[in-house]
């Protein structure tokens, strides 16, 4: 079965999916974007997405493509048409195609594509089994991470190098020595007395809505989450440590910097919480 994407009013084969050479997202990575997961046939946490995506376009003066209800009818059909039932829709966001000037163009319309991709859930659950190890690269974003942009190139080198070291991800650590984020995931740690660290999100990094999601879930567990920064060298020493995202949504971490964090195995805190994930997320049919 083809693929099928979104494309400015358009459903496309995929190979054959493009944009115009002067769309502003491929010139000054001038968009925003989001990743929801689907999970046996829902969208997960969908309305925290496009509450997040309305919060990016405002924060860059960039108009909705389409209305909001719009999009969700969009983001359902690019589904079902790929048939997906566990995988990721991605949305993106720029500010349309004008000729190249740096300054927003008068009356150029934003850009819309929508794509789905599938993912054998399978692979996420071996690897939970195992964890994964992240490395640490200083910071070197601009300081609107808290925007979702297109503008990914720091954590794209990051995240090279996070591959080179054997490693799966690569959390920024501001100029303090605390830890931020990952490349593409929100960091957290457990603390010996079971207590979930992660750095409060008007803090240089992006508010991750599996982050947020994370809260609920922990609270049904009776956990204590605390907002506050935390180092390298607490990490190293935490009883666990984690990452969180859409695509990965809670995934143990065993190593940082080659360093194994407390036994080297996934930690039980963070299976139960990857475990009750999806009773307290948000579940749309799609
Ligand atoms: N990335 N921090 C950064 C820098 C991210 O790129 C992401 C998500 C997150 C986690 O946010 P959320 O829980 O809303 O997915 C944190 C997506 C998955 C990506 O770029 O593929």
């Amino acid at each position: 079965m083809p693929r099928i994407a979104y494309v400015n009013g358009r459903y496309v084969a995929h190979r054959e999916a493009s944009v115009h050479v002067e769309d502003r997202g491929y010139q000054f990575a001038d968009g925003v974007y989001e990743v929801c997961e689907v999970a046996r046939g829902h969208i997960i946490d969908m309305t925290g997405h496009l509450n997040r995506l309305e919060r990016s376009l405002r924060e860059l003066s960039i108009g909705w493509p389409v209305r909001r209800a719009a999009l969700e009818v969009v983001i359902g059909e690019v589904i079902r048409r790929n048939r997906v039932s566990d995988g990721l829709v991605y949305v993106q966001v720029t500010r349309g195609v004008a000729n190249r000037d740096f300054v927003f163009p008068a009356n150029a319309r934003p850009s819309l594509v929508v794509i789905a991709k599938k993912a054998d859930p399978a692979i996420n659950a071996k690897r939970a089994e195992t964890g994964i190890k992240v490395i640490t690269v200083p910071e070197t974003r601009w300081d609107r991470v808290d925007i979702k942009t297109v503008g990914l190139l720091p954590n794209v080198l990051a995240k090279q190098r996070a591959k080179e070291a054997g490693a799966q991800e690569a959390w920024f650590v501001d100029v303090d020595g605390n830890v931020k984020e990952g490349g593409s995931s929100n960091a957290w740690i457990v603390t010996a007395d079971g207590k979930l660290v992660t750095r409060p999100a008007d803090e240089g990094i992006l508010r991750g809505i599996t982050r947020t999601t994370l809260f609920a879930v922990a609270k049904s567990l009776g956990l204590v989450v605390e907002e506050r920064y935390f180092s390298v060298e607490e990490a190293k020493a935490a009883r666990e440590a984690f990452i969180t995202s859409a695509t990965t949504v809670v995934m143990p971490v065993v190593a940082i910097d080659g360093q194994p964090i407390a036994n080297g195995h996934p930690g039980s805190v963070a299976l139960s919480l990857r475990e009750a994930f999806f009773d307290v997320a948000e579940k749309r049919p799609a």
